[in-house]
C-alpha cells in the first residue's frame, strides 16, 4: 500500500490524534491545539535506539491533506535538536487533515513519523488559572477562576467548565457543569478551608477534549471583623 492509501486507512480507523500509525509511525509523536487558533504544538519522546554519539536531530514538516505532493512547510522548532516543534498557521475548520512529518536524522538512516491531525479535534486548553474559594454567607461559597492565560482569545473561542469538589478526606468528587461563567456557588456544609475544589475548562462547542483539572483552589480568608 502506498504511505497516503495507509494514512486514509488509519483515519478511518479513527486513529487521528494517537501516534500508532502501524509500519508509519517511529517516534511517538503528540500534537496539541493549547492556543487554538495560533498555533498547534506537537512533542515527541527520544526514538527508542538511542545508542548514537549526540543529541538526535529531526527534520519537521507539515502539510495539508493526504496527498504526498502536497506543499510541505517547516514545523518550527527551536533548534534541529528539540523534540518539539509548532505550526503556527493552520485553516480553521479545514474539510482535509493536516500531516506532520517528523524525521528523526538517525545514524542508520532518517526514519519519518507521520501523524495527521485535525487541529479542532486536539483542542486542550490548559487548566483555569487562579481559582479560589470564598465564603459568602452561612453555607454559601463562591468558587472564582480565569480562563487559561495561553488561551488566547476566550471573548472569541469560548470556554466552558465543569468544577469537582470534594470534602477534604472523602475519597470522591461531585462534579458539576458545563458552566459558561467563571464563577459558581457551592451549597457547603463545611467552611470552605475543608473543601478541595477544581476547574477544568473545554472548548464551548465541544470540540477536542476538556483540559486538566486545576491546581486546588486556595481559600480566600474574609477579612477578620
Ligand atoms: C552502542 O554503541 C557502542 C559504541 O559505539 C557499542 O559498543 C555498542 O555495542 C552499541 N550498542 C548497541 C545496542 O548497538
Ligand atoms: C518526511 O520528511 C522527510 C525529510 O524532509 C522526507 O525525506 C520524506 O519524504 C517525508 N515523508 C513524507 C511521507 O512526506
Ligand atoms: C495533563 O495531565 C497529564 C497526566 O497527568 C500530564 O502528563 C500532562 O502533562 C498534563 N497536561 C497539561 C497541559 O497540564
Amino acid at each position: 500500500m502506498r504511505p497516503s492509501l495507509l494514512l486514509v486507512a488509519a483515519l478511518w480507523a479513527g486513529c487521528v490524534s494517537c501516534s500508532g500509525l502501524e509500519g508509519l509511525s517511529h517516534l511517538q509523536v503528540r500534537c496539541r491545539a493549547f492556543r487554538y487558533p495560533i498555533a498547534v504544538d506537537c512533542s515527541w519522546a527520544p526514538p527508542s535506539t538511542p545508542n548514537s554519539s549526540g543529541p538526535t536531530s529531526y527534520i519537521t514538516t507539515y502539510r495539508l491533506g493526504l496527498a504526498l505532493q502536497g506543499e510541505s512547510r517547516p514545523c518550527l522548532q527551536p533548534t534541529p535538536e528539540t523534540r518539539r516543534c509548532a505550526i503556527p498557521d493552520f485553516q480553521m475548520f479545514s474539510m482535509v487533515p493536516y500531516v506532520l512529518n517528523v524525521t528523526a536524522v538517525l545514524p542508520g538512516g532518517p526514519s519519518s513519523t507521520l501523524l495527521p491531525f485535525v487541529p479542532e479535534r486536539i483542542i486542550k486548553s490548559d487548566p483555569p488559572e487562579g481559582v479560589r474559594l470564598s465564603p459568602i454567607s452561612g453555607k454559601l461559597l463562591r468558587v472564582q477562576w480565569k480562563p487559561p492565560s495561553s488561551w488566547p482569545f476566550p471573548e472569541i473561542f469560548r470556554l466552558k467548565y465543569r468544577v469537582r469538589y470534594k470534602r477534604h478526606g472523602s475519597a470522591h468528587f461531585r462534579q458539576v457543569g458545563p458552566i459558561e461563567e467563571t464563577t459558581f456557588t457551592l451549597r457547603a456544609v463545611r467552611p470552605a478551608a475543608r473543601y478541595c475544589v477544581q476547574v477544568a475548562a473545554q472548548d464551548l462547542l465541544d470540540y477536542g477534549e476538556l483540559s486538566n483539572w486545576s491546581v486546588p483552589a486556595t481559600f480566600l480568608r474574609t477579612p477578620s471583623r
